[in-house]
């Protein structure tokens, strides 16, 4: 199997790794096909998400998908962040072995569920979370 030198990157030197404390939104999700579990937390002000941190019980490629997806939605407002993809997460990563897809989406899943909270937390109606619960 082989890793592009960015997946590489970021499993060996993931960014963001950590919590927030008093995080605006936090989300939590588990993948349904290994069963690994990860955690995001969102620091918001002013619909800008200005700090983000995971933690993840996940594989390398979970690792390496959730460094570089926090990288893509930092500085972002909540929106774009709601239109973040696995599969833009995989592009930006160079690629993962087909049977290493599944972990990417637990990043996508992760960032829409700490938004969710968020939203929640602040009655706000975020379009785009409809079927995501
Ligand atoms: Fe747990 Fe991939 S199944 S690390
Ligand atoms: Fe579980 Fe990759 S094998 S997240």
């Amino acid at each position: 199997m082989m890793y592009s030198e960015k997946v590489m990157d970021h499993f060996m030197n993931p960014r963001n790794v950590g919590e927030i404390e008093n995080a605006d939104g936090i989300g939590e999700v588990g993948n349904a096909k290994c069963g690994d579990i990860m955690k995001m937390y969102l620091k918001i002000e002013g619909d800008v998400i200005v700090d983000v941190k995971f933690k993840t019980f996940g594989c390398g490629s979970a690792i390496a998908t959730s460094s570089i997806a926090t990288e893509m939605i930092k500085g972002k407002t909540v929106e774009e962040a709601l239109h973040l993809t696995n599969r833009a997460v995989v592009e930006a990563l160079d690629g993962l072995p087909a049977q290493k897809i599944h972990c990417s989406v637990l990043a996508e899943q992760a960032v829409k569920s700490a938004l969710l909270d968020y939203a929640r937390k602040n009655n706000l109606q975020l379009t785009g979370l409809e079927d995501f619960d």
